[in-house]
């Protein structure tokens, strides 16, 4: 059978950030809570002129310089913060990348979830036809009340992947262990900009999903648990990977010890919740600092609020540090201006209504720019950042 998997993928991120000790000493709270209590060092926050859809066409835009366009005919985007309720953010970044005309586009969701479905279409796409290559793209903006339990885990990021055959970075196993159950633990309402959370039941829901779709994996012909060589978990914040392999290690009586995943957590630490993004981040985290991965497999679990999850492995192709592109993400994520607490409660507050023309205005360095509203539709274009770098 051929092998399908990740061949590539990118990170990117917002313009601005916020330091969660500025947050903490302005909360009155101890900043270990967020640094060590929920593994927390720093949030992405976006400014006026970046969304879902810049972030996503900047993480895609390094793939295609590198890849070129040949044989993409499908673009699969994943968002829990989709910025309208008919059309996929996917023709957006379509457009500003130059795509070819000849393509399917559409937008998945299902909370953080939905980067492994598109991600589990894509190797579908490509198992019908290995000619084909499928550009996935997760990415979100994590967004809850201010002064909630939720405000700390907040972010915003993206990672693009380009699905294909014989990959070069990663190859996705074909069994998957899924669990579904209907949960309130964590949900946004169509008239709502934050999310609304319980944020303990989001844990056990999120726990309870880790070990039904293990046991799914075990049963459907999974490896045993002695033969996954790293683990990588959906991180909403980092310490909740920690209590994930805690608790799949009592589930299955194994011993697994954090310096399993520990190389996974660096960019989240970094970025914040990046809902769909996650996982993903946590995969280019691991890829890009832990040199010792050829031949070895990956355990990834993804999970969804509502909830569902699922169970996977992928096993690292030889000669993926050569793909690696540890410089450049750790350049953007330093590159990041500090917004303070005014500025981030001023932007956190602000709403643009679809139905009033409105020009965002111009404070992105990034390749794209959301330009703002005219005619009750967004509108999006390329910076001079972005124009300097054709895609192809
Ligand atoms: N030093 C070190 N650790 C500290 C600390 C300190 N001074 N003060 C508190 N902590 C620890 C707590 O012991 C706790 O760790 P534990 O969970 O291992 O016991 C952790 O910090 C968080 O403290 P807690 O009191 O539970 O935080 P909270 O009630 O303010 O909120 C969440 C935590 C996760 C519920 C909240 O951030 C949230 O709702 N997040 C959004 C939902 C989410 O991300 N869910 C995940 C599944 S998708």
């Amino acid at each position: 059978m051929t092998s399908i998997g990740i061949h590539d993928l990118a990170l990117a991120t917002t313009h601005h950030v916020v330091d969660l000790a500025e947050l903490a000493e302005d909360a009155g709270v101890d900043p270990a809570k967020y640094h060590i209590g929920l593994g927390q060092d720093r949030m992405s926050v976006p400014t006026a002129d970046e969304d879902i859809v810049t972030m996503g066409a900047e993480a895609a835009l390094p793939l295609l310089q590198r890849h070129g366009t040949d044989g993409i005919r499908t673009l699969l985007f994943a968002t829990e913060s989709g910025v309208d309720q008919s059309k996929s953010a996917g023709l957006f970044v379509h457009e500003l990348l130059g795509l070819p005309r000849t393509m399917r586009v559409v937008e998945f969701k299902q909370a953080c979830y939905g980067a492994t479905a598109a991600l589990q279409s894509a190797l579908g796409f490509v198992a019908r036809n290995p000619q084909e290559r499928v550009l996935v793209i997760s990415s979100d903006v994590a967004r809850y009340e201010l002064g909630s339990a939720g405000e700390p885990t907040q972010g915003a990021g993206a990672v693009a992947m380009l699905v294909a055959a014989d990959p070069a970075l990663l190859e996705i196993e074909p069994v998957s262990g899924v669990a579904a159950r209907d949960v309130d633990d964590f949900w946004r309402p169509n008239d709502s900009t934050t999310a609304v959370v319980d944020g303990r039941l989001s844990l056990t829901a999120y726990l309870g999903a880790l070990t039904t779709a293990w046991d799914d994996f075990t049963a459907a012909g999974g490896v045993g648990i002695e033969q996954i060589d790293r683990f990588c978990f959906h991180q909403p914040f980092t310490k909740m990977a920690r209590k994930a392999l805690t608790g799949l290690a009592q589930h299955t009586g194994a011993t697994l010890t954090d310096e399993l995943q520990e190389a996974t957590f660096a960019y989240n630490r970094e970025l914040g919740n990046t809902y769909t993004a996650s996982l993903y981040a946590g995969l280019a985290s691991l890829l890009d600092h832990d040199d010792d991965l050829a031949g070895r497999r990956i355990g990834l679990f993804s999970y969804g609020s509502g909830a569902v999850g699922e169970f996977f492995t992928g096993l690292v192709r030889p000669g993926y540090q050569q793909l690696r592109r540890r410089e450049s993400t750790e350049a953007q994520i330093a590159g990041r201006v500090r917004l303070g607490l005014p500025a981030y409660r001023e932007l956190h507050g602000a709403e643009h209504p679809s139905d009033t023309d409105w020009e965002a205005p111009s404070v992105t360095e990034g390749a794209f720019r959301f330009a703002g509203i005219r005619d009750r539709a967004r509108r999006y274009e390329a910076t001079p950042v972005g124009t300097a770098q054709p895609p192809v």
